[in-house]
C-alpha cells in the first residue's frame, strides 16, 4: 500500500450534539500512519470533543471510526487503549503525591495489590524513556516536577501502555519556550519510531514547525485538510476564522501617570516552605504595562498570589495608591479594584460546578446590584451575564449551564469578562491569552491596551516573550525570586531577555 494512503485512523461523518450546540457536525478526518497531524480551530470549534470521541470518553451520535482500516466501537478509554490509542489531556491527570512510577502503573493490573514488582516496572520505564530520549527518575514525586516534566510522565504513561496513536490536547500551553523545543524533539523521536500523533493547538507557529498535515475545524465542520508545506500562517488564520486576520496591535505611546503599586523588599515562601521571592522591589505606574518575564518557577506565581492576597508574605511592604495593603485579604484587595487573571484557570479562576452567570459575579456578588441584603438579585445577575456573553463573545448555550462544560477558551473568556469589567486600577494578568484562539487573543490584548489608556497599571506575567514584547512598556526579568533588571524602550531585546532569564544581571550597560 502507498504510505500516503495508509491510514491509522479514519473518522467518518462524526456527529456529536450537546444541549444547544452541535459540537461536531459531520466530521471526516483521516490520519496517516506515522504523521504529526495538527487540529486547528477557534475556541469551541469542536476539537476536544472530536478527540474525546476517538479516546472513548464520548459516544458519537452518528458516524464511524476506523482504526487500522477496521470499523470499531470505542465505548471507553479502556477500549481505546486496547486499540493503542492514548490521550494526553490539557490539564494533567496525575496524582501529585504519588511517584512517577506509581502514576504510570496506576489503573493497570500490575499496579493493583500489594505485590507490585517495582523492579520490573522501573526497568521497563527506563527502557522506554531511553528509547525516546526522555530522562526521568521513576521514584520522584509528581509535585516535585515542573510542567514540562509532568507532561513527559503523561507521555511515558501512554508509551507504557503501548500506545501507537497519541492525541495531545494543547500540549504547549503549559510549557516554557525551552520545554516546547524539548517536546517537539520528543515528538519527532516518537514518529520516527512509528507512532502517529494528533496535536491540538492554537499557535500557528507550532503548526508550521511540527506538523506534516493540518486540519482546520470551524463550528463543528472540517474546513480543510492541507499538507503543512503547502500552506502558511496567513492562510491558516483565514481558514480558521473565515475572514482576513490582521496581526497587528494599535499601541499609543505610554502616558505614565501616578505611581499605583510599590513593592519593597518582598520575601515570600513557596508551597514547600522554600524562598520563592527573595527581596524584590519595584514600582508600577498608571497607564503602563509592566511585563514580568522569566522561566516558570522563578517566583512569578508567588508574587502574583501575594499581590492578590492569596498568599502571606514573610517580609516586605506593599502599597497600592499609597495605601498599605501588605496584610490585606483577597476581598479587601479586590475592593480596591485589583483584577486578577490567574494562571490556573480551573483551580483558581472559576467554580466549575456553578453556572456561567454565577461565575461572572464571583468577585462582586456581595455588592449592589447583585446583592440586596441577604438575597441575591437574580434579575441583575442575568442581565449582567447576558451583557458579558455578548461583549466577550462567550460561546455558551445558556447563561445558566455549569461552566465546566464550556470549551477551554470560553472558560478563559468568562474570567476575563468578570475581572476586566469593573474598571480596574491594577490588573495582574498571568498568561492572559493562554488557550485562546487568534480572534480572542487579539481581543484580550486590545482590552489590556485600552485599560492602559484609561490609566490602569498592568502587571503582565507571561512566558510568552512575543506577547510581553508586543504589549509591555517596561520588562522586568525574574530569576531565582529576584529581579535581573528592568528593560525599557530600545533596550528591550530578545537576546538580552534570554540572558537575563538564565540569571545574568542587567546593569544598563550596552551589549
Ligand atoms: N460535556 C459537554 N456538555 C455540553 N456542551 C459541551 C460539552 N463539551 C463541549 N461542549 C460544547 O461543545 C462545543 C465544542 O467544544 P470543544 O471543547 O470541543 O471545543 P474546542 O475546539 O476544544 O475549543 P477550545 O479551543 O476553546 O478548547 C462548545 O460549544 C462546548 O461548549
Ligand atoms: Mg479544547
Amino acid at each position: 500500500m502507498n504510505k500516503a494512503e495508509d491510514y491509522a485512523i479514519e473518522l467518518r461523518r462524526i456527529v456529536k450534539r450537546f444541549p444547544g450546540v452541535i459540537a461536531n457536525n459531520g466530521i471526516d478526518l483521516k490520519i496517516r500512519r506515522g504523521e504529526i497531524h495538527c487540529l486547528l480551530g477557534e475556541n469551541g470549534a469542536g476539537k476536544t470533543t472530536l478527540m474525546r470521541i476517538l479516546y472513548g470518553l464520548y459516544q458519537p451520535d452518528q458516524g464511524e471510526i476506523l482504526v487500522n482500516n477496521q470499523k470499531i466501537n470505542i465505548s471507553s478509554p479502556r477500549i481505546a487503549l486496547q486499540h493503542h490509542i492514548g490521550m494526553v489531556h490539557q490539564h494533567f491527570k496525575l496524582v501529585p503525591t504519588l511517584s512517577v512510577e506509581e502514576n504510570i502503573i496506576l489503573g493497570l493490573d500490575e499496579g493493583t495489590g500489594p505485590f507490585t514488582n517495582f523492579r520490573k516496572v522501573r526497568k521497563r520505564i527506563s527502557l522506554i524513556a531511553n528509547q525516546y530520549g526522555l530522562s526521568l527518575d521513576p521514584r520522584t514525586k509528581i509535585w516535585q516536577l515542573a510542567g514540562g516534566k509532568q507532561q513527559q510522565v503523561e507521555i511515558l504513561k501512554a508509551l507504557y501502555r503501548e500506545v501507537e496513536i497519541l492525541i495531545m490536547d494543547e500540549p504547549t500551553s503549559v510549557l516554557t519556550p525551552q520545554e516546547v523545543e524539548k517536546l517537539f524533539t520528543t515528538l519527532r523521536f516518537l514518529v520516527k519510531n512509528g507512532l502517529t500523533i494528533i496535536f491540538i493547538t492554537h499557535k500557528l507557529d507550532e503548526v508550521m514547525k511540527v506538523s506534516d498535515r493540518v486540519t482546520v475545524l470551524r463550528k463543528g465542520k472540517v474546513i480543510a485538510t492541507i499538507p503543512t508545506q503547502e500552506t502558511d500562517k496567513e492562510t491558516l488564520a483565514r481558514l480558521m476564522v473565515g475572514r482576513e486576520v490582521i496581526f497587528c496591535l494599535k499601541k499609543n505611546p505610554v502616558k505614565k501617570k501616578e505611581k499605583i503599586l510599590e513593592v519593597k523588599d518582598l520575601h515570600v515562601l513557596n508551597d514547600r516552605g522554600l524562598p520563592a521571592v527573595c527581596g524584590l522591589s519595584f514600582e508600577l505606574y498608571g497607564g503602563e504595562i509592566l511585563g514580568i518575564a522569566g522561566v516558570s518557577g522563578n517566583g512569578q506565581n508567588e508574587l502574583a498570589e501575594v499581590l492578590t492576597g492569596l498568599r502571606k508574605l514573610i517580609k516586605g511592604e506593599i502599597y497600592l495608591d499609597g495605601q498599605d495593603i501588605t496584610h490585606c485579604s483577597t476581598r479587601e484587595i479586590n475592593k480596591l479594584k485589583v483584577a486578577h487573571i490567574p494562571a490556573e484557570r480551573i483551580r483558581v479562576g472559576i467554580v466549575p460546578t456553578l453556572s456561567v452567570s454565577e461565575n461572572l459575579i464571583l468577585n462582586k456578588y456581595f455588592y449592589s446590584p447583585f446583592s440586596r441584603g441577604e438575597f441575591l438579585n437574580y434579575k441583575a445577575i442575568k442581565e449582567n451575564a447576558q451583557a458579558m456573553i455578548s461583549e466577550y463573545q462567550i460561546l455558551t448555550p445558556h447563561y445558566q449551564i455549569p461552566v465546566r462544560i464550556l470549551s477551554g477558551g470560553n472558560i478563559q473568556k468568562i474570567i476575563l469578562a468578570r475581572e476586566l469589567s469593573c474598571d480596574p486600577r491594577m490588573i495582574i494578568a498571568m498568561h492572559p491569552t493562554y488557550g485562546l484562539d487568534i480572534g480572542a487573543t487579539e481581543q484580550v490584548r486590545q482590552t489590556l491596551l485600552s485599560q492602559r489608556e484609561k490609566g490602569a497599571g498592568i502587571l503582565l506575567i507571561s512566558e510568552d516573550l512575543e506577547e510581553i514584547i508586543s504589549l509591555a512598556d517596561r520588562i522586568m526579568v525574574m530569576f531565582g525570586g529576584k529581579t535581573m533588571g528592568i528593560l525599557e524602550g530600545e533596550n528591550i531585546d530578545l537576546e538580552r531577555i534570554g540572558l537575563m532569564m538564565a540569571g545574568t544581571k542587567y546593569r544598563g550597560e550596552k551589549m
